[in-house]
């Protein structure tokens, strides 16, 4: 029996030897996929020890595969202060809840592994953002029980670089879009608003032809009946009143012609710091009892402008005077600015007055669109002037509008070509 006995345990010890052996083969297999394999990779065995760090881990971590193996410092390259890696986790069959603790919003489970977990998070590296992403799966033995854990990750900063790339080249495009969208909306407003104020222009100007030469003759027929009727003295007031009214009305019309009359006077070079000058003039007892200090910067060498000189200088003098208009009593003052732009004279008019109204300006150009009291404003100063720089090609506008006071501009071409 002994000698049976014998046989059996060197049978016994072979094949142990054998298996040993195996298992020896398949750890150094084992330890060679995983060394050989470009993906950073580390396993944990179920200590939490490292038991394989490979040397594409090595290369990304800077942490090498001596320093590593046989410790638990897998946190290291990754955290400032000890903390669990995703492997660790697994290892421990945390609950979803202590995985949401470390890494929240940042892990799902993956969707090719059974009780593995992927996330993807930003680490600081030598200063630079490195962004990883990492697969976390159990290794499991034939019993159920969890072995060990293993880990790999990826380099995904290229990738979430572009993606930012693209995210912020998506955000240029889209206010891109809302900026022409903005423009476009404007220029058709602008258009609209053009169109509504010629064909008012229009409907205004063949109105006041269709008056005017009545009114002059039942004005010329009261100041008749006025020298040749004999009244009493009440009488005497209405009919004055009434011939009063009469030119009152008459102004009117030919202001309301002027808003669209083709330009009818001889268009020629006037100097446009002259015809500021002289409406200044015209100004300066208003401006003075008004407490209205004017300054005045001249762009130098500036051209002469081909235009009609009085309409120019009633659109001067329209903007004087409601620059007047709108500071109050207690003073103020009005800056006169010429500049030459990309072919144009503009000629800014600037007041410390009260300001447009935001509703308001839309209307302003709008004949009869006063906030004067009715005495006051006729509100057809500004469409005059509207069309007075439209039929020399200019513009006029308000260019900056507050409650600390109001420029508006005017542009002429120069040289000026008229129709
Ligand atoms: N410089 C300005 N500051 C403030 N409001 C102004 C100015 N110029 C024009 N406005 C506004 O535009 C309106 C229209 O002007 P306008 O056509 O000249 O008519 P009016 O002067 O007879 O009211 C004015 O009633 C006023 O509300
Ligand atoms: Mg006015």
């Amino acid at each position: 029996m002994p000698r049976e006995t014998n046989i059996l345990l060197a049978k016994e010890i072979a094949e142990r030897q054998k298996a040993e052996e195996k298992l020896l083969d398949s750890q150094e297999r084992l330890s060679q996929i995983i060394d050989g394999n470009s993906i950073p990779t580390f396993v944990l065995d179920k200590n939490h020890r490292i038991t394989h760090w490979n040397k594409a881990l090595a290369r990304i971590t800077g942490l090498s595969n001596q320093e590593a193996v046989g410790h638990d410092i897998q946190w290291k390259p990754f955290y400032t202060h000890k903390r669990p890696t995703m492997a660790d986790l697994i290892l421990e069959r945390a609950s979803e809840k202590e995985i949401k603790r470390f890494y929240k919003g940042k892990y799902h489970r993956s969707a090719l592994l059974e009780d593995a977990y992927e996330a993807e998070d930003v680490f600081k590296w030598e200063g630079k953002d490195k962004w990883l992403f990492f697969t976390a799966a159990p290794l499991i033995n034939r019993t159920g029980e969890i072995i060990g854990a293993i880990e790999t990750l990826q380099d995904i900063t290229a990738r979430k670089e572009m993606e930012k790339e693209i995210l912020a080249y998506q955000e240029i495009l889209e206010t891109n879009v809302r900026e022409r969208t903005l423009q476009l909306k404007k220029t058709y407003e602008q258009l609209l608003h053009a169109e509504k104020l010629s064909a008012v222009g229009k409907l205004a100007a063949s109105i006041a032809h269709e008056f005017g030469n009545p009114i002059i003759g039942i004005r010329n027929f009261l100041k008749g009946l006025k020298k040749t009727a004999t009244m009493d003295q009440d009488d005497t007031e209405m009919l004055d009143l009434a011939i009063e009214e009469c030119q009152r009305v008459k102004d009117l019309i030919g202001n309301l012609q002027d808003f669209n009359r083709p330009t009818s006077g001889m268009a020629s070079p006037i100097d446009l710091h002259k015809a500021i000058d002289d409406m200044l003039l015209f100004c300066k007892k208003n401006f003075k009892e008004r407490h209205i200090i004017v300054t005045k910067q001249y762009a130098p060498n500036m051209p002469k402008i081909h235009a009609v000189a009085d309409q120019i200088k009633q659109v001067i003098l329209n903007c004087l005077n409601n620059a007047q208009e709108s500071i109050a009593a207690r003073g103020g003052n009005i800056r006169l600015t010429t500049v030459i732009k990309e072919e144009q004279a503009l000629l800014h008019i600037k007041d410390s007055g009260k300001g447009i109204k935001e509703d308001d300006l839309i209307y302003i150009f709008e004949p009869f669109f006063s906030t004067k009291p009715a005495v006051e404003g006729t509100g057809l100063g500004l469409s005059v002037s509207y069309g007075i720089m439209k039929k020399h090609h200019g513009n006029i506008a308000v260019t900056e509008t507050s409650e600390h006071g109001t420029t508006f501009t005017l542009s002429l071409p120069l040289p000026l070509p008229l129709k």
